[in-house]
């Protein structure tokens, strides 16, 4: 079973009315879409999500709820016009998980993981863009190390990358894993292409671009009153949260809904230990 990232916390901070109109921006397997669904009545959630494959198990996984749902296919970028679409201007909340689901992650074939074999791929929207391979096999190698520092937070980057570039071409998620794991040997807990991987996801994904886009357009897209909430689980994530918040309270715009984030209760870490480095913040628009 799914179960959806601090579910009570981010029920509470988005205030679900019942009659009310919500965005979830990441549907993803529609966990936190069914819960705001569920306390609805004349109410409508609109559930958005940039991969296809997730949207329709989205889908099944709310069907009891659908008279009260709208699925809507999109990038972060593109919210706004998924909103017009579904015939919303302004929404009551706004909730956005992000990265990147269990499913995604575990799904060999979507190319993420480097405990699965399979294509290196890693794109959430595998109907267009660039894949990890391009990247892999394609980005110069200064490029490359850079991309890897800066997204993956890889102190071995350099070394990464040139074996990479040594490697080339690099085949699948398995032989770019073992390529990392010969050029850095493993010290700690972590994996050592746990960064690599996490840098190229982030890449291929724009991840970066696509948050500042959600945390540009999230305020234009409440309602007055209405409540923005995002999980982030990257520290780069929720730095750049926690800055964007605090200039929008400063400016007058929005109040503060968590001075500090939000984190999981041990209970659900021990349930979820996927959820372990969530963080939760929310805000009001005045
Ligand atoms: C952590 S999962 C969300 C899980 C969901 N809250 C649930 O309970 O099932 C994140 C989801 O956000 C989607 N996503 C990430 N970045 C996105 C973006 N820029 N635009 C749209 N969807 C995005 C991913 O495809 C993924 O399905």
């Amino acid at each position: 079973m799914h179960l959806p990232v601090m579910p009570g916390e981010a029920l509470t901070l988005l205030n679900v009315r019942s009659a009310g109109t919500y965005l979830d921006a990441t549907a993803g397997l529609g966990g936190h879409t069914r819960l705001i669904a569920e306390r609805l009545s004349t109410g409508l959630v609109i559930a958005n999500d940039r991969d296809p494959a997730s949207l329709e198990m989205a889908r099944r996984n709310t069907e009891p709820w659908s008279d009260r749902i709208r699925f809507v296919h999109g990038p972060f970028s593109r919210l706004a016009e998924g909103l017009r679409a579904s015939g919303v201007d302004k929404v009551d909340g706004l909730l956005a998980d992000l990265g990147v689901s269990r499913y995604q992650l575990t799904a060999g074939e979507r190319g993420f993981s480097f405990m699965a074999d399979g294509p290196l791929d890693m794109r959430m929207d595998q109907t267009t863009g660039t894949t990890a391979a391009d990247l892999a096999n394609h980005t110069d190698e200064k490029t490359l190390a850079d991309l890897i520092f800066q997204l993956g937070e890889e102190r071995s980057a350099r070394r990464i990358a040139r074996a990479i570039v040594r490697a080339r071409p690099i085949r699948s998620t398995l032989h770019l894993a073992d390529v990392v794991l010969r050029a850095v040997p493993r010290t700690g807990r972590l994996h050592p292409a746990t960064k690599t991987f996490q840098a190229l996801r982030m890449a291929v994904n724009d991840e970066p671009g696509e948050l500042d886009r959600l945390l540009e357009i999230g305020p234009e897209l409440l309602a007055s009153g209405g409540r923005f909430v995002v999980i982030s689980f990257m520290s780069l994530d929720d730095r750049k949260v926690k800055e964007r918040f605090r200039e929008l309270a400063k400016s007058g715009r929005a109040t503060l809904l968590t001075k500090h984030p939000l984190q999981p209760q041990e209970e659900e870490i021990a349930q979820n230990p996927a959820s372990r480095s969530a963080k939760l913040r929310g805000l009001e628009m005045n």
